[in-house]
């Protein structure tokens, strides 16, 4: 189905060449996105904070052909990578009719990630939002009149083409993207800025990630989407990340922590529980995930600290807390959890504002 608004009208104002560089986060969801339907669409809502620290920096040069076909070559942090172009071929497939004038140019892409590649980290959120958003800065130099708004919008939907969580990466502090109720502006087809109002303790929430393994994933999340498919619980799933989202919002409001500590680990397993029964199951978690987990429950028992976790489609472990409990909470990495990071790797990350463009444009 075309959705006719993300459309654009023809134009012969195509600009000879150009540049523009984008840095775009990455996000960790506290309501998360498994299982979606055909051309991205999730199978429930989700919302996530932005991050600051985790993000990809990706140029894009631009030349005009005669050729009207698209072209690309893709450099991951200097070096020309054409196994990574299938998947950016297939983003470019998907949003074609979307972006047609694409199809007049050759490009040079360069991408790097703040983070380390094998970190296990997903890069797909902040790589494939800031590709979107380099080609938004081209649609926006043939069509200069284009408001702030339907930039970030379109810039979403074309980024949830390349991967559903990359739309909950243009924007910030917080993202959410999905059809619900509660959120009169909220689609399917793109990511909105969280609408409610947000409590000051969340504004500068503290994210830590621990590297518990920097390999390869076993299981890609495109797989793991599929799953979700024939799994008996599917159904139960998606209600309640619908019923958690909806819960979260006078809680985002209040800053009540205990109940914010509750849905976000809930959400967690839940992900997690669902691939224990997806069939093939699959296990994410490593011994030391659990360990964490652990740990810091116990913590939190001792010292009535808020601190929780959450986790993605791996076995790293996202530490959340206010910042007004840093220096408890990173002496507790620091003295136990790092014990359980791979080679002791941990990255200090934070709430963020969203993509910038960093070039002059
Ligand atoms: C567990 O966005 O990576 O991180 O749409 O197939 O690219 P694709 O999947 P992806 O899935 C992310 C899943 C998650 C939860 C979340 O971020 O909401």
């Amino acid at each position: 189905m075309l959705h006719k608004e993300f459309v654009p009208e023809t134009s012969e104002n195509l600009p000879k060449n150009g540049k523009v560089t984008w840095q775009s986060p990455s996000n960790i969801a506290l309501v998360k996105y498994w299982g979606k339907k055909e051309n991205q669409i999730p199978a429930n809502p989700s919302v996530s904070f932005t991050l600051s620290n985790c993000h990809s920096t990706t140029s894009f040069q631009y030349q005009r052909t005669e050729s009207a076909t698209l072209e690309f070559d893709f450099y991951f942090e200097g070096v020309k990578k054409d196994d990574f172009k299938p998947k950016i071929q297939k983003f470019f497939e998907r949003i074609r009719d979307y972006s047609p004038y694409l199809q007049s140019y050759k490009l040079e892409i360069h991408s790097e990630n703040s983070f380390p590649h094998s970190s296990g980290i997903a890069s797909s959120a902040s790589g494939m939002s800031a590709l979107a958003l380099c080609v938004m800065s081209l649609e926006k130099a043939i069509f200069p009149a284009m408001s702030l708004e339907y930039f970030n919008r379109k810039a979403s939907f074309l980024a949830r083409l390349g991967s559903g969580s990359a739309s909950r990466s243009i924007e910030g502090p917080l993202v959410e993207w999905g059809k619900h109720a509660d959120f009169e502006e909220s689609s399917d087809l793109f990511g909105i800025n969280y609408p409610h109002e947000l409590h000051e303790v969340f504004k500068t929430y503290k994210d830590t990630i621990l590297l518990v393994d920097k390999g390869q994933k076993t299981v890609s999340s495109t797989l793991g989407h599929d799953l979700m498919h024939g799994n008996p619980f599917a159904e139960a799933r998606f209600k309640q990340a619908n019923s958690n989202l909806a819960k979260l919002i006078p809680i985002l409001q209040s800053g009540d922590l205990p109940a914010f500590i509750e849905i976000v680990e809930s959400e967690a397993l839940s992900l997690h529980a669902v691939m224990l029964s997806s069939i093939p199951y699959f296990i994410l978690m490593k011994p030391n995930t659990l360990e964490i987990i652990q740990r810091i429950w116990e913590f939190r028992r001792e010292t009535g600290v808020p601190v929780c976790f959450t986790l993605d489609a791996g076995a790293n472990v996202h530490v959340l807390y206010p910042q007004h409990s840093e220096n408890e909470v990173l002496e507790l990495i620091k003295n136990e959890l790092v014990a359980y990071c791979e080679n002791g790797h941990y990255i200090c990350d934070e709430i963020g504002s969203g993509a910038r463009r960093i070039d002059n444009g």
